[in-house]
């Protein structure tokens, strides 16, 4: 399979290229990524002179590039995305750029390239916020987003569904719970956690730090899209979530006590505007149509998180200090 994947060059984007080229080391992958703030070539570092890996930089949102790199693709995974909700109550408009019009570029582009299988990767955050006793989002909940980050995906997720009844686009799409793993830029909030600690310096923790939410891996997160893009019914939906609900606080003082530090480094901030208190997945569908399940515990992954940000304290040490933004000047082949 050949696979223009958008956005691999963030976080889950880039987890997603190494497991795809570890689990199938003949696909060819073509990453198309415009490199924001967010993205970071340091991630893919051990990929360069793979001849099945290609880096394009440029914009989801320039239909003339993706039209050139569609040639002899047989799937897109689209990730790239702007996605911090504090980003978006600063500033919406990129994210209404790239989010709506850059995702409506690439399945207008799909479509007049023959129709190409387009899998699109959004959030649990679109269904809104789940009371203390509400059941789980699954696949069937309203869409209900309440930030102007979820308002955009969930715009992107309107748009899919409207390309796959109105224009038969053999597409698919995932709504995934919160991520955690290697190469999370530190803005999030376990590697603002772990890597703050590891500086010794305080954690900030919004409000009363009950907010609440469903972790998974970020490589479990690649096996549930591995399976939807292979053997998902097109046209569907699919919930992931880890089964790992927790509020914000607990986590922190996991890390804390992964780290050995003493509670007194958390300091509660004034709260995010419109802050959603609790997110959750029913993953009885994906548990269903592809025996899929979260395979690592959320002890376990915080651990080896950890330990990750422990040895790779250059990479977020460069991400933090703005440094990483040169890699790429010296790596990337400019295709347009
Ligand atoms: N992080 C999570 O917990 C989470 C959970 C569920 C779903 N998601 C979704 O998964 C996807 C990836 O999230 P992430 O956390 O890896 O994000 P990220 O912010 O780490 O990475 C986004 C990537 O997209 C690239 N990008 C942004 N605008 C672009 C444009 N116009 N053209 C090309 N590339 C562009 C950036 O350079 C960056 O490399 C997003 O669609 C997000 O909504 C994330």
């Amino acid at each position: 399979m050949k696979l223009l994947i958008t956005g691999g060059a963030g976080f889950i984007g880039s987890n997603f290229i190494h497991y795809i080229l570890n689990k199938y080391p003949d696909y060819k992958v073509i990453n198309l990524d415009v490199l924001t703030y967010a993205g970071n070539l340091e991630n893919l570092k051990s990929l360069e002179g793979n001849p099945n890996y290609q880096f394009a930089k440029g914009d989801i949102c320039d239909a003339k590039l993706v039209n050139e790199l569609l040639q002899g693709v047989d799937a897109i995974v689209h990730f790239a995305a702007e996605t911090h909700v504090d980003r978006s109550i600063m500033d919406a408009g990129i994210f209404l750029k790239t989010n709506i019009l850059g995702t409506h570029t690439l399945l207008e582009t799909a479509r007049l390239n023959g129709n190409i299988r387009f899998h699109h990767i959004s959030t649990d955050e679109v269904f809104g916020e789940l009371g203390p006793d509400d059941p789980p989002f699954n696949e069937n909940t309203p869409y209900s987003p309440r930030n102007p980050y979820s308002a955009s995906k969930a715009a992107a997720d309107h748009l899919v569904r409207a390309y796959i009844n109105t224009h038969k686009l053999p597409a698919t799409i995932s709504n995934c719970s919160n991520n955690y793993g290697p190469y999370h830029f530190p803005e999030k909030f376990i590697p603002l956690v772990i890597t703050n600690l590891l500086e010794g310096k305080k954690v900030p923790l919004y409000g009363d730090g009950l907010h609440r939410r469903d972790w998974i891996h970020v490589d479990d997160h690649s096996r549930g899209v591995d399976s939807i893009l292979h053997k998902g019914k097109i046209g569907e939906s699919y919930c992931l979530g880890g089964g790992s609900e927790y509020p914000n606080i607990e986590i922190a003082n996991k890390l804390l006590e992964i780290l050995d530090v003493s509670k007194e480094m958390i300091e509660h901030v004034k709260d995010r505007r419109g802050h959603d208190r609790r997110y959750r997945m029913d993953i009885t569908k994906m548990q269903a149509d592809f025996g899929w399940s979260p395979e690592k515990d959320l002890e376990t992954g915080l651990r080896e998180t950890t330990e990750w940000y422990k040895n790779n304290s250059g990479w977020w040490q460069r991400v933090k200090s703005g440094e990483y933004q040169d890699y790429y000047k010296k790596q990337y082949i400019e295709i347009n």
